[in-house]
């Protein structure tokens, strides 16, 4: 595994006695909002997609034994580093994942009707490929559940900035908790070092957010985090629907 920061300045973060004593802080509110999550709704899951800030969230339940379910989907399009670290993951944590698959029938008529890339083709199609891939199966995966924890930071993108440490999510009809709501990049990358955490390949060679393979590349020094995700798209359209602003 690479150490982190090799080749990124984003995940380099100069570990200060005022960025630990943040992360300290925070890890605390964390585990607070994890704790009480758990408790009002025991059914309560984490969605991890293995991005940094969902390691971190990993590592928060895992290493604490908070006993809450986590589960990840499998778009069937995910880059060959995430694969690694998912296993890498099994193996640190003596775990087995729970991944939920796109419906195959569904895929199979989106793929012959509209080709095998077609979400470069428009915003309308881009955003049937992520509900057949990405937001049927987490409706399969919430489903019978009171509440989902999420990675999202406020920090991450325009589409996030009102984001709260619990809202209602009006999509799923559940409550959602993000726990790292107020987390820096910084700190996020400061958790994973001082812990040394596992974390996905593709954060060294400037990809700070992955999603499928297609859809993400590599960004420029300078460029918002989230430039790599759909970036032929404008910035406001970038949310796959997974994450419905409703208020
Ligand atoms: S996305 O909406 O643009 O794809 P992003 O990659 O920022 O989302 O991730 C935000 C949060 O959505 C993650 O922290 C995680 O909770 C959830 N999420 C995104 N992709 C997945 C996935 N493939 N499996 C499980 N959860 C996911
Ligand atoms: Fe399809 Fe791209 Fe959305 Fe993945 S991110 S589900 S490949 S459109």
């Amino acid at each position: 595994m690479l150490r982190p920061g090799a080749g990124n300045p984003a995940t380099r973060p100069e570990l200060t006695p005022q960025l630990e004593a943040a992360v300290r802080h925070h890890i605390d509110a964390a585990l607070q909002t994890l704790r009480a999550a758990k408790a009002e709704f025991p059914s309560v899951a984490f969605a991890n997609s293995f991005g940094a800030e969902d390691m971190v969230l990993t590592d928060l339940i895992l290493a604490h034994g908070l006993g809450i379910d986590m589960f990840s989907l499998d778009t069937g399009r995910l880059p060959p580093e995430t694969y690694t670290l998912m296993a890498d993951v099994e193996a640190r944590y003596s775990t087995r994942l729970a991944v939920f698959f796109p419906d195959s029938a569904e895929v199979e008529a989106y793929v012959r009707e509209h080709g095998v890339n077609a979400f470069y083709g428009s915003v309308d199609l881009r955003k049937a490929c992520c509900r057949v891939r990405k937001v049927e199966p987490l409706r399969r995966a919430l489903a019978g559940r009171q509440a989902w924890i999420t990675g999202l930071r406020a920090a991450q993108s325009a589409t996030r900035t009102a984001l709260a440490l619990r809202e209602h999510d009006a999509a799923f009809g559940i409550d959602k908790f993000n726990p790292l709501a107020e987390w820096s990049e910084a700190e996020v990358w400061a958790y994973i070092r001082i812990h040394n955490v596992p974390y996905n390949a593709l954060h060294d060679q400037f990809y700070p957010s992955i999603g499928c393979a297609p859809c993400t590349r590599a960004i420029a020094v300078g460029e918002d985090i989230r430039a790599g995700r759909w970036w032929w798209e404008d910035a406001s359209l970038k949310e796959c629907g997974l994450h419905v602003k409703t208020s």
